[in-house]
């Protein structure tokens, strides 16, 4: 499939066939998307694949977490408060999944209960979560945003879907806990993956983009 291709496909998946990936495309994707650039070529990713029993049960763990009402503990500072069109925009993306589903404006539980589905990486065969060193901040944080978007062009060229997920860096301790990770090392965000359920009506949500005028300036 052409680049092209991939894109003009290309949307934000939440619902995923029960069918893993093999080990051996595992393999193959996460080691072409190491050709990913960064800056320096420091290479800061520390991604952790989790599937199978262990993906279940951090999923548990997670799902009790949040829904214990404890406060999101982010290790980074990446979750602005949207303002003016950056705040239409982030109204536009969730009116479209919520229509999708079928959940009102109105329905605060139904929200809330679609938002919980983000910790239980909405059913999806395997969850990657993309750590650095924490110290790394900004310039990390960049580097990983391109090496995500690498893997997930890759991931679209082999037939598999996901949804990046912001989410899943607001509560990192349990993660980290049953993760093993060393304290200098944070959870700047995650994508759930898999072989998309078509059919799934949260799969037909379509987001809107801005035109090229509004977004690109060329100067000469
Ligand atoms: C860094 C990043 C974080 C995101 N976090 C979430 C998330 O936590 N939950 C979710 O359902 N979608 C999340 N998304 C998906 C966006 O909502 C989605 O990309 C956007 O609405 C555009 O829709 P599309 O991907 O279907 O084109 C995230 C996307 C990115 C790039």
């Amino acid at each position: 499939m052409s680049l092209t291709t991939i894109l003009e496909k290309r949307h934000s998946v939440r619902a995923f066939l029960d069918t893993p990936v093999k080990q051996e495309h595992l393999n193959a994707i996460f080691a072409q998307a190491q050709s990913a650039p960064s800056n320096c070529n420091v290479q800061p990713w520390q991604t952790c694949v989790v599937s199978g029993a262990k993906k279940e049960s951090l999923k548990d763990e997670l799902t009790a977490a949040v829904m214990s009402g404890m406060p999101p503990n982010p290790d980074f500072n990446w979750l602005p408060k949207y303002e003016g069109i950056h705040r239409d925009r982030q109204f536009g993306s969730a009116n479209a999944l919520y229509s999708a589903i079928g959940v009102t404006r109105e329905d605060k539980k139904g929200r809330q209960i679609a938002m919980l589905r983000n910790w239980s990486f909405f059913d999806a065969p395997h969850v990657a979560f993309f750590t650095m060193d924490k110290y790394l901040d900004i310039m990390g944080a960049v580097d990983l945003g391109i090496y995500a978007q690498t893997l997930s062009l890759i991931m679209a060229e082999h037939g598999l879907s996901n949804c990046m997920q912001g989410a899943l860096g607001q509560f990192p301790d349990p993660i980290k806990k049953a993760l093993n990770l060393p304290e200098k090392s944070g959870i700047l965000f995650g994508m759930s993956f898999g072989y998309a359920d078509k059919n799934a009506p949260v799969n037909k949500t379509r987001t809107d983009r801005e035109d090229i005028a509004n977004a690109v300036s060329f100067f000469k």
